[in-house]
């Protein structure tokens, strides 16, 4: 069973459980903790026999791609404890995102930032990756530039649109 719930309405013992695996899982990582990041929006959770078997974060956020705003949902954090991997809950999850953020958020891409091992696990969802742009996000010292892979879901924009410039207009996620 999946449930969509607002990140700010979710009860503090879930809040604290999914920041606590959020912590395990990227907490030792120079580039997250460097960077000052996007609160979520809305949260996906995946239940497994009452335990959280994956999660996943949504930030909606009106970005600029190639001069035109678009109502984007940004995923990230999708993680699947270790024992409950490679039973398809993460791609369930991230099916039903997509899902959601055209539905309810009217969303016309979903964007998110990756990892190159990742690619394939994404692309089998149906999200590309950006060829040949850059992408810019704030932070408190300024603007910086993302220098790893970005990938777009199509909900409504157009399924092959690679922009040469997008800005995030905010904290990464
Ligand atoms: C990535 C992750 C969410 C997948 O969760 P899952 O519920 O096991 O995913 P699914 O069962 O739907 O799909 C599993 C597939 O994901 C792919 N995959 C998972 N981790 C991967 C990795 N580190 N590198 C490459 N591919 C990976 C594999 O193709 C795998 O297929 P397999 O089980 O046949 O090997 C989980 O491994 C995880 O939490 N990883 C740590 C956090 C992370 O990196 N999150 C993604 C970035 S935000």
């Amino acid at each position: 069973m999946i449930i969509t719930e607002k990140y700010s309405q979710l009860a503090p013992e879930v809040k604290s459980i999914l920041s606590r695996l959020v912590e395990e899982e990227f907490g030792h990582v120079a580039f997250v903790q460097e960077r000052v990041w996007a609160q979520p929006d809305w949260v996906l959770i995946q239940y497994d026999n009452e335990e959280i078997a994956t999660f996943c974060h949504i930030v909606v956020r009106e970005v600029s791609m190639d001069g035109t705003t678009y109502t984007v949902a940004g995923l990230n954090n999708v993680i699947t404890p270790k024992t409950h991997r490679g039973k398809g809950y993460a791609s369930e999850v991230v099916r039903e995102a997509g899902k959601f953020a055209l539905q309810e958020l009217k969303c016309s891409y979903g964007l998110l930032l990756c990892a190159d091992a990742l690619l394939p696990f994404y692309n089998r969802l149906g999200w590309y990756s950006v060829e040949g742009g850059e992408l810019y996000y704030s932070q408190p010292s300024g603007e910086q530039r993302y220098d790893s892979n970005s990938m777009l879901l199509p909900l409504t924009g157009q399924p092959n649109f690679h922009p040469i410039h997008i800005n995030l207009n905010g904290l990464p996620w």
